[in-house]
């Protein structure tokens, strides 16, 4: 079989990435996560942009060095084009197509979703598992939330989404509410081992079909908080792990419930997670729970492949590689 190597680059919000995969295979995986927007609770894009023009040339080198290949061997550069912050975006889609350029190589453009989903065919050995068609991934990231049913690697149907805030959007609010820095997702995950789940209810909306909605959800938290502390002013700093526990549980349960039934709807037998929210501790097992209840295969990518990661974008640009499918190097990135 012929032997395929990419580079692949992400620069779609604040991770800076960079990996080389040589056909399915995972060579390298370099990522600098920007530590300057943890003081302002959030991205901050200019500043974004401006650490990715810092990160590019030294993360592509050394996922090049780590990967222990030379320039001349790579056959193409893949990159995400989009979704993400524009002036992000363009540090990243700039530096592959001079790159490509510069090598004489082809261009792929990647979508930042697709990438994500696709992470589950990335294979560390001949052993690595990975999905048969058709099965349904749960996409949840900071900017997503999407039942999808994949018939093909580039085949995805939307069985449902959020109609407002995504999943992550939510968690990272709830954290903000309470002043526990960013992104509150993994903080959250980890008081929430200490508290008790059960503490707190906050309502889950009724929504129709397959559909979610989580800006009910944090208007609740934060109403329910903003009362409590008028009597309390310490209230969150007393209940912090039974709060986190229970928001936590309030977002994952009304995900898994969704997902079970979208699952049993379509008549898939096999489901997966991905995006940066499937590295959330409940999300995982409770889509273990459903797939041995259901007698479904389940699949949930390792850490280093949920929150961004170029890697994703390598085995998403390497699938595109078999079909021909390249970028013209006039591309723009795209923002939504
Ligand atoms: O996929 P990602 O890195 O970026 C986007 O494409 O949005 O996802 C980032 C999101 C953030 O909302 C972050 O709080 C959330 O993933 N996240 C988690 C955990 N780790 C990251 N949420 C819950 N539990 C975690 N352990
Ligand atoms: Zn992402």
């Amino acid at each position: 079989m012929k032997q395929t190597t990419i580079l692949s680059i992400e620069s779609s919000c604040d991770d800076t990435s960079a990996a080389v995969l040589r056909n399915d295979r995972i060579l390298s995986n370099v990522i600098a996560s920007q530590k300057v927007h943890e003081q302002y609770g959030g991205v901050v894009p200019e500043l974004a942009s401006r650490a990715h023009q810092q990160n590019i040339v030294p993360v592509v080198d050394a996922a090049i060095r780590n990967a222990g290949i030379r320039r001349s061997e790579i056959d193409a550069v893949a990159f995400t084009r989009g979704p993400g912050l524009l002036g992000s975006l363009m540090v990243g889609v700039s530096f592959a197509k001079s790159f490509g350029q510069a090598l004489g190589i082809p261009l792929i453009e990647v979508n930042h979703l697709q990438a994500h989903v696709l992470s589950h065919f990335i294979r560390e050995s001949d052993e690595s598992p990975v999905p048969q068609f058709p099965f349904v991934c749960l996409l949840v990231s900071g900017g997503h939330t999407q039942i999808l049913l994949l018939r093909s690697h580039f085949d995805m149907e939307v069985l449902g989404q959020t109609i407002d805030d995504a999943a992550g959007e939510a968690i990272d609010k709830a954290a903000k509410i309470m002043d526990l820095g960013y992104p509150g997702g993994p903080i959250i995950d980890r008081l929430a081992k200490e508290g008790n789940p059960d503490a707190y209810r906050f309502a889950v909306p009724h929504i129709a079909g397959n559909d979610y909605s989580f800006s009910g959800i944090k208007t609740s938290f934060l109403y329910f908080l903003r009362d409590r502390i008028a009597e309390e002013p310490d209230y969150i700093e007393r209940h912090k792990a039974d709060l986190c526990a229970s928001i936590q549980q309030c977002i994952v349960g009304f995900l898994v419930k969704k997902l079970e039934k979208a699952v049993r709807a379509s008549g898939v037998r096999q489901i997966a997670i991905a995006g940066g929210v499937s590295a959330n501790s409940l999300l995982r097992s409770e889509l273990q729970r459903i797939g041995e209840k259901n007698h479904w295969k389940v699949f949930i990518p390792k850490f280093q492949f949920c929150t961004d990661n170029a890697a994703m974008v390598g085995i998403a640009g390497y699938f595109k590689y078999l079909r021909g499918d390249f970028a013209d190097i006039s591309l723009p990135p795209y923002a939504r």
